[in-house]
């Protein structure tokens, strides 16, 4: 392939933006970028509390992170599986990673993502004589999910549970703080101006993808290098993140409303759930904001490729391709009964790149505009680079819209009802649209 990856292990592919996004379009943007981007770094911008992901390389010092991959070998040697239990921004993160890099991403599960007795019931049956750590994972320390999996599952750490549980949670308030004092658990922090889905690089996504042995200086590096060029110019010509943040933008203005990410690589799925929590979450207030939407190609192009070609014309669509990564696989001579001659000898990957680079042409003929973020590699280095790519984009993204990208109201709505309905004290009286119930039975 033709891209250069000269500061940073990420390009753009343009091409398919045209003739909805011009360069020209993207230069007129560029006071409002400065505006915005002076009042992110300035500390002025909605939100601005919770900003401390900025510069990636000092979210954790030198020290506690020292401590963190001590603790992630210790319990590495110690047992065979990582219990990561957290939901949301406590676990979203770790989860992208570590499906995208770690040589074994099964030595991670995962609970406490939902209520389901029947999920947590397997686990405790896919669990039975492992040696289990257990990373609890909750900024606040009482979100329900979290702490309903931590009670029916916190036993599978065994009698040596208070060396395998550690805790990652507020500094000094919440349930788990005080827990983690009171059993002697080992305690890692949630940054006070660190909001959840900005949290994996801090020791919220480090514990779990340092215990899978990802390099984890790697991957701060990679997100410490893209900040740097990110603070260098907010000129979107000249920074990614920026020009990313400016095509979506733009395309949402003209009417767009809904962004697909494509990937053709599976290992990219969580990084895909990931990203729908962060933009979902950070722009998804106001009545506002593009919908952000996940595909896996090309499974999906056999599902919902239907409709992103011919159905309502309200897509846009990133693709999220990996430059050179895929072993070499040959397709192997056959009878040729299948009409599979013509690829004899072709690379498996080589095919998997003329899927990508045929779907985008067609979508972009359908009238569906789109963009290619290209990754150098799947390595540590890059993928950290990635993240921080897709936060500045976030931030920026959601600051020109005019929405605080980094609070969430919206979530607490259904938990109030929730509480209300479960009957938690201090939840009796509140005014909600509770309605009795009606059923249409047949
Ligand atoms: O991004 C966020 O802030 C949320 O998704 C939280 O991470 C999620 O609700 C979990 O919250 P907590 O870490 O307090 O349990």
């Amino acid at each position: 392939m033709s891209h250069h990856f000269e500061k940073l292990p990420i390009a753009l592919d343009v091409t398919h933006l045209e003739p909805n996004v011009t360069q020209e379009m993207i230069a007129a943007r560029q006071p409002l970028i400065e505006t915005v981007d002076a009042e992110l770094r300035s500390g002025k911008c909605r939100g601005s509390g919770f900003t401390g992901w900025l510069k990636a390389e000092e979210i954790m010092t030198d020290s506690d992170r020292a401590r963190l991959k001590k603790t992630a070998e210790r319990l590495s040697n110690e047992t065979d599986v990582l219990l990561v239990i957290g939901i949301g921004g406590s676990y979203l993160g770790a989860r992208a990673v570590i499906e995208a890099l770690a040589d074994d991403p099964n030595k991670v599960v995962y609970a406490g993502q939902n209520i389901s007795a029947h999920y947590m019931t397997r686990l405790r049956q896919q669990l039975h004589g492992k040696r289990v750590a257990i990373n609890v994972i909750s900024k606040s320390g009482t979100t329900t999910e979290p702490a309903i999996a931590f009670r029916v599952l916190k036993d599978l750490a065994g009698v040596e549970a208070r060396s395998r549980i550690v805790v990652t949670t507020d500094a000094k308030k919440g349930a788990l703080r005080q827990l983690a004092q009171k059993e002697g658990y080992e305690a890692f922090v949630v940054p006070d101006n660190v909001g959840g889905r900005y949290s994996v690089l801090s020791a919220v996504g480090l514990l779990p993808i340092a215990y899978t042995g990802i390099d984890v200086d790697s991957l701060i590096k990679g997100a410490g290098d893209c900040a740097q060029l990110c603070a260098t110019t907010n000129n979107p010509l000249e920074n990614p993140a920026y020009f990313y943040a400016v095509a979506r933008n733009v395309l949402y203005k003209q009417g767009f409303c809904i962004e697909i990410l494509a990937s053709f690589e599976p290992r990219l799925h969580y990084l895909a759930e990931w990203w729908k929590q962060l933009f979902g979450e950070s722009e998804g207030k106001e009545n506002m904001a593009l919908y952000p939407a996940s595909v896996d190609f090309t499974t999906d192009l056999h599902s919902m490729g239907q409709y992103i070609q011919e159905g309502r014309r309200i897509l846009m669509e990133t693709f999220l391709i990996v430059d050179e990564d895929e072993p070499s696989l040959k397709i192997p001579a056959g009878d040729d009964t299948d009409e599979l001659g013509y690829l004899t000898g072709k690379e498996v990957r080589y095919v998997n790149r003329k899927a990508y680079e045929a779907t985008a042409r067609a979508h972009r003929d359908g009238g569906v505009p789109n963009l290619s973020i290209v990754l150098k590699n799947l390595s540590p280095y890059s993928m950290g680079a990635l993240i921080y790519f897709f936060e500045i984009a976030c931030a920026i993204s959601g600051l020109m819209l005019g929405v605080n990208p980094f609070d969430q109201p919206g979530v607490e709505a259904y938990k109030k009802v929730m509480f209300q309905l479960l009957g938690k004290p201090g939840f009796e009286k509140l005014e909600s649209t509770i309605h009795e119930p009606r059923y249409v039975n047949f």
